[in-house]
Order: structure tokens, then C-alpha cells, then sequence
């Protein structure tokens, strides 16, 4: 049996995503977008994209039975908030993106979530130029339980939810990260095809 095959999923999910996330984390650093407004307003439009993709997946049925505090897990009203605090109208564009399947929903959550540990770090930066908990850097706050226990929850759910299909879940995890990767490219593109 191959090795990996008897991982826990949350490390086959970070084993199959760490370097599109190091290389999603440069391109954001190297676009200065914690060091002006402008840049930083521009991260949470990008923000915005990617979390209303996963806005209905926090109302997922099943996942709802498997991940504990799933709908308030829930960061895209925190989103718009920040939008409203920086003055940025919303953007109006249609969305569509069906992302029924529990195993591919629980890998484009894995993503979302496992954004609020980077988020720790990033909301320091967000400090700097005026942005905080409760202006503008909303979104970036911790879980009320803490970043790490919400972290632990979440990962030790998925991991013990035999129903979840690995091979599904990376490419929800994969196409998540696709698709913030391609919206910090195109800032334009407001929708991208499965
Ligand atoms: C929207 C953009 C981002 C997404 C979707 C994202 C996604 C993720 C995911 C899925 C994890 C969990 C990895 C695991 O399984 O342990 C993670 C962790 C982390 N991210 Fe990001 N990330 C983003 C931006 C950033 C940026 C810009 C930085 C910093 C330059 C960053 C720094 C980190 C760090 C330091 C951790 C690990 C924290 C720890 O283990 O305590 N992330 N991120």
C-alpha cells in the first residue's frame, strides 16, 4: 500500500497544496498588498472572489453533520464589512461556481480555513497601515475559540469522516486554490469554469 495512502486527510490536503500555497504567498507578498491601502483594499476584494465560492459550502448538509460550527465558520459577511469599512462598493458580478460534492465542498473549506492560521500573521501587517479587528481587517480576526482549537476541530472532523473521498478532496483543494491564484492574476475575471 503506498504510504501517503494511510495519512490523515488534512496532511494529504497540505502534503498536495504546500507549494501552490508558497508560491500563492509570494505573489501576494510581491504585490506589496499589506503595505498600501490601495494593495491591501485590492487583497480583500481578491478575499471577496474566493469567499463567495465558498459562502454555500458553509451550508453544506452533510458537512454540516461532520464539521462542528460550520455556518459560523463563515467569514464572507466579515468580508463585506471590511469592503464596506474601506469605502469599496460591492462587487456586483454573478456568481455561479456548483460545488455540490461533500468530498470536493470539504477541500475548497480546507483552503478557507486554513487561511485564518496565515491570517494570524497577516493581520499584523494589516495593523501597520490602520486596519484591525474591528476596521477594515475583520475577516482576519481569529475564531472566537482561538485559531488554533478552531483549527484542530476542523481538521480532526475531516479526518475522521470515513465518507469523505481523499482523491475528491484534494482536487476541491486544488481547484480552490486555482482559483484564487487566477483572481489575484486577472483581478478582472470574477469567474472561472470548473
Ligand atoms: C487567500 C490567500 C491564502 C490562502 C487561500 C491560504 C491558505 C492556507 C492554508 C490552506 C493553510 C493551512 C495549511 C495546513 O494544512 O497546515 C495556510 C497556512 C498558512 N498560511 Fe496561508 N493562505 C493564504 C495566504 C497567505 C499569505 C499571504 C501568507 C503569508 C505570507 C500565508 C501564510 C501562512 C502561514 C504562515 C500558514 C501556517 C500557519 C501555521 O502553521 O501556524 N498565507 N494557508
Amino acid at each position: 500500500m503506498n504510504e501517503t495512502n494511510t495519512l490523515p486527510l488534512s496532511r494529504r490536503l497540505k502534503e498536495a497544496t504546500t507549494s501552490t500555497h508558497e508560491t500563492l504567498d509570494q505573489s501576494i507578498m510581491s504585490r506589496n498588498m499589506f503595505a498600501t491601502t490601495k494593495g491591501y483594499r485590492d487583497f480583500v476584494l481578491l478575499q471577496y472572489r474566493f469567499h463567495q465560492h465558498l459562502d454555500p459550502l458553509y451550508r453544506h448538509e452533510v458537512l454540516a453533520g461532520i464539521i462542528p460550527g460550520l455556518e459560523a465558520r463563515n467569514r464572507f459577511s466579515l468580508i463585506q464589512e471590511d469592503l464596506n469599512d474601506l469605502g469599496e462598493p460591492l462587487p456586483s458580478h454573478p456568481t455561479f461556481l456548483p460545488v455540490e460534492d461533500a468530498s470536493v465542498a470539504a477541500g475548497w473549506l480546507y483552503v478557507g480555513e486554513g487561511s485564518k492560521l496565515g491570517a494570524g500573521f497577516l493581520i499584523k501587517l494589516a495593523q501597520k497601515i490602520g486596519f484591525t479587528p474591528s476596521f477594515g481587517a475583520r475577516h482576519l480576526a481569529p475564531d472566537p475559540e482561538g485559531r488554533g482549537l478552531s483549527w484542530n476541530r476542523f481538521r480532526e472532523a475531516i479526518d475522521h469522516a470515513p465518507e469523505l473521498d481523499p482523491t475528491r478532496c484534494i482536487q476541491g483543494a486544488q481547484d480552490a486554490f486555482r482559483h484564487v491564484r487566477r483572481y489575484l492574476e486577472s483581478p478582472e475575471d470574477v469567474l472561472m469554469h470548473p
